[in-house]
C-alpha cells in the first residue's frame, strides 16, 4: 500500500469534464475510478478496517454478519477491491464457495495475493455485466462501499437479481446519513471546500448515481429491481481513535475527492483536519489524540418469509 501523502494531483477524463462543466458519462466515471484505484490500490480497507462501531465491529464485519457461519453457500463479493471481506469470510467458514468481482486489476492483484491458495475465484469484470456468473447461482451477493460509485446502477441491480437464487439475498454497505456521525459533515465539507477551489462543480456532480446515497431513493431503486422482496436499511456509525495526524491522514485517505488534490493541498487538509478531529489537550501534534466517525448504512434485500 502506498503512502497516501505522496500522491500527485490526479487527472482523469471525469475530472476534465467537471473542469469544463460537462456532465461526465459512465465511461469517464470508470476511467476515473480505475485511475484512483490503480494509483492507490487498497486505500478503502486502510480506513474501513480501522473504524469500528460501538460494539467493536468494522463495516466488513457488520456486513459479514449476515452470512450464516455454518452453511455451504455460494457468496459473491461485488466490487471486492483488495479482498478484505472475502478474507474474513474465508477465515470464518471454509465451506463457503467464494467469488470476488472487481473492474480494477490492481485491486484484484492485492486480493489474489492475500487469498493465495484459498480457492476463492477472483474475476475482473464490470458490475453492470456479470458475464462470468451463471443465472440463479449465488446465495448471497455482498457489496461493500461500492454501490454508491456505480452509474448506471439499474443494470447492476438487474445483474444481482439475475445471479441470485430465488431465496438469495443481497447485502450492501453504503454511505450513511451525514448527520448520524458527529463531526463527519465538517470533515466532508472541509475536504470538499479545498477540492471546489480547484474544481468548483465537484460535489454538485459526484461519483455514482446520487439516488444510491439517500435511504428512500436507494430503497425505491432497489424495489424496482426486486419488486417482490423485503428491503431493509439500517444505520450505524464507525469510529477511529489514535494519534490525531494518523487519524486525519486515514480520514482524508477515505475520500475520493481528496485524491484529485496536489500533495501540498493535501498536506494543508491534513493540518486543518487534525485541528477538527483533536479530542485531547496535549501540546504537540505527535501527542494529541483524534477521533473520526463515519456514518454507514447496511442494505438487505431478501425474500419475504411466506
Ligand atoms: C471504495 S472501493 C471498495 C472496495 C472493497 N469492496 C472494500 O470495501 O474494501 C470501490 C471498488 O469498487 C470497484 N468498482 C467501482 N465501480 C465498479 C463497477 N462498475 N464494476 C466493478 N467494480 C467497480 C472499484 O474498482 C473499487 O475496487
Amino acid at each position: 500500500m502506498k503512502d497516501l501523502n505522496n500522491q500527485k494531483g490526479l487527472n482523469s477524463i471525469w475530472i476534465d469534464s467537471l473542469a469544463r462543466n460537462i456532465h461526465p458519462d459512465s465511461s469517464a466515471l470508470v476511467d476515473h475510478l480505475k485511475t484512483v484505484h490503480q494509483e492507490n490500490a487498497g486505500f478503502t480497507e486502510l480506513c474501513a478496517s480501522s473504524c469500528r462501531d460501538e460494539i467493536g465491529r468494522n463495516s466488513y464485519e457488520w456486513l459479514a454478519e449476515l452470512v450464516p457461519n455454518n452453511e455451504s453457500l455460494s457468496v459473491l463479493d461485488l466490487a471486492c477491491g483488495s479482498g478484505p471481506l472475502l478474507k474474513i469470510l474465508f477465515d470464518r467458514n471454509k465451506n463457503l464457495n467464494l467469488k470476488g468481482i472487481d473492474m480494477c486489476p490492481e485491486e484484484l492483484a492485492l486480493a489474489k495475493a492475500r487469498l493465495i491458495n484459498s480457492g476463492v475465484n477472483l474475476i475482473e469484470s464490470s458490475a453492470q455485466n456479470l458475464i462470468a456468473i451463471n443465472d440463479n447461482s449465488i446465495d448471497i451477493v455482498l457489496c461493500h462501499w461500492a454501490l454508491t460509485l456505480m452509474d448506471p446502477i439499474a443494470p447492476v441491480l438487474d445483474e444481482v437479481r439475475r445471479v441470485l437464487t430465488p431465496k438469495g439475498r443481497f447485502v450492501a454497505l453504503v454511505d450513511g446519513p451525514m448527520s448520524a456521525a458527529p463531526g463527519y459533515k465538517e470533515v466532508h465539507d472541509l475536504i470538499y471546500s479545498y477540492v471546489q477551489k480547484e474544481i468548483p462543480s465537484y460535489g454538485k456532480i459526484d461519483l455514482g448515481d446520487p439516488r444510491a446515497r439517500g435511504s428512500e431513493s436507494l430503497s425505491n431503486l432497489v424495489k424496482k429491481a426486486f419488486p417482490e422482496s423485503k428491503v431493509t436499511i439500517e444505520t450505524n456509525v464507525v469510529s477511529l481513535e489514535g494519534p490525531v495526524i494518523k487519524v486525519a491522514e486515514i480520514a482524508a485517505g477515505f475520500f475520493y475527492a481528496a485524491f484529485v488534490l496536489k500533495p501540498e493541498t493535501r498536506k494543508l487538509i491534513i493540518t486543518n483536519l487534525s485541528k477538527l478531529l483533536t479530542i485531547s489537550k496535549e501540546s504537540t501534534d505527535i501527542e494529541r489524540q483524534g477521533r473520526f466517525s463515519m456514518p454507514i448504512r447496511r442494505l438487505l434485500v431478501e425474500p419475504h418469509i411466506k
